[in-house]
């Protein structure tokens, strides 16, 4: 039997269910403040990622799907979405005029990881990027975006976690320190640390081996080594944050996977996720369009994982809201013609049906609605052609009724 390819799922069901209630709700939520969508390719120049997300970043090291096409060109089937949509704006120019830019994306993305809960190869985002502003304001609207986003899903409980990165400016600082003390418990860490300390000191506070995490216990903080402009922003972000009822906590190891981060960082973890997983993650890159070969634009945003937040909003809430569609049955030849007719109407005025065309005995059509969880269901013989009225059953309580013909429409609507 032929299989999907490992890490790759199919959607349908119940969970493809909460996937279309996150988008729609995330459109709604996004349009209200002025966030216009953007669709980017799969397949982007490998240049695009090395040079963004960072050659010393996992991502870019170990978990790109990535290939030379037939006509020798290297590309790479995008492990996430940022660098494709700044390098979008850059090619065509959307930000000539200066004007801030606001642009959501919902789309898959692909990385070679190892298979968790909520981890997946194939996984979706749902991402949102503000380009053009550098102020603490413009964070705080984007995280009042994602707050709003997230409690209209009823999602209530959640912590921001944030810290701030500095600048590739003042980093010298935070590294020069950071090295000298790794230096004296060097044998504590791994290998891989090892090698991040002189490719990207950073790396080595979001390492995920508990023994490196115990070494790090004192580490000096980049919060404390910060100039002072990025050091304003961050105590400006944070009162915000704070007028704004929005619950964070300061996290001095939270760096992020990728390399692009100026300043502020944040992620929102998920205890039914298992310890390690985030939710969501984000934060400022405003050396991006510059190191992907545009004009200097400040930049902010964030991506939300949505098998991630499927899986969690099915633990919290059950299944997805609902309502599956009446199931028009008609029994005999003349019924069927009918049911055609009356099921086109109903259609045309919006009413949701699922109309029997199989023929047959009621007991199979019945046994079918049954396993299909419908409601209601409405059946349409010789008898009711002939009296004008349509026989009902609601599956719940078993009980029977009969409707005239001309307010069915009516009828179904007022069901909800
Ligand atoms: P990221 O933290 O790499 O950031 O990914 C964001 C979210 O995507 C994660 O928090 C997680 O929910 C989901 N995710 C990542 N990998 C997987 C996976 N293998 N399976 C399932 N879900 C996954 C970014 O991608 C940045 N582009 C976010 C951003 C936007 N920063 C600024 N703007």
């Amino acid at each position: 039997m032929a299989q999907s390819v490992k890490g790759m799922r199919d959607l349908f069901g119940a969970e493809l269910r909460w996937f279309q209630h996150i988008e729609e709700t995330a459109r709604r939520v996004f349009g209200r403040h002025g966030y216009g969508e953007i669709r980017t390719p799969i397949l982007e120049e490998l240049d695009v990622f090395k040079r963004s997300v960072g050659e010393s970043s996992d991502i870019v090291n170990k978990e790109m799907y990535q290939f030379t096409d037939k006509g020798g060109r290297d590309v790479v089937m995008r492990p996430e979405n940022t660098a494709g949509v700044v390098r979008a704006a850059i090619q065509h120019k959307l930000l000539n005029a200066n004007d801030p830019v606001l642009f959501y994306y919902i789309g898959q993305q692909f990385r070679y990881e190892r298979m968790q809960a909520g981890r997946y190869r194939q996984f979706w985002q749902i991402g949102a990027e503000s380009f053009g502003v550098a102020s603490p304001e413009s964070e705080a609207e984007s995280l009042l975006l994602l707050h709003s986003f997230l409690t209209e899903l009823g999602l209530k409980s959640l912590v921001f976690s944030i810290n701030s990165v500095g600048t590739p400016e003042s980093r010298p600082a935070f590294h020069a320190a950071f090295r000298a003390f790794f230096a004296q418990r060097a044998d504590r860490f791994c290998e891989d640390c090892h090698r991040r300390i002189e490719s990207n000191p950073l790396r080595v506070l979001d390492c995920k081996n508990e023994q490196c995490q115990a070494a790090l216990e004192g580490h000096p903080v980049i919060t404390d080594h910060l100039d002072e402009a990025s050091a304003k922003h961050h105590a400006r972000l944070k009162s915000l944050l704070t007028e704004l009822d929005i619950p964070f906590v300061e996290n001095p190891r939270l760096v992020r996977g990728l390399d692009y981060y100026t300043r502020t960082a944040f992620e929102v973890l998920s205890s039914d996720l298992g310890a390690q997983s985030a939710l969501l993650g984000g934060g400022r890159y405003d050396g991006l369009f510059k190191q992907l070969g545009g004009p200097e634009v400040p930049g902010f945003g964030w991506a939300i994982g949505l098998d991630r937040l499927a899986m969690v909003l099915q633990q919290v809430r059950g299944d997805a809201p609902f309502t599956p569609p009446a199931l028009l049955i008609p029994l005999g030849e003349r019924a069927a013609t009918e049911a055609l007719k009356l099921a086109r109407t109903l259609w045309d005025t919006g009413v949701t049906l699922q109309l029997e065309t199989r023929g047959g005995a009621l007991k199979k059509a019945m046994a079918s609605a049954n396993r299909l969880g419908i409601q209601t269901v409405l059946i349409l013989g010789d008898g009711e052609l002939d009296s004008g009225m349509i026989t009902v059953k609601h599956m719940a309580t078993g009980e029977q009724e009969s409707w005239p013909l001309g307010e069915v429409a009516e009828r179904l609507a007022d069901r909800g």
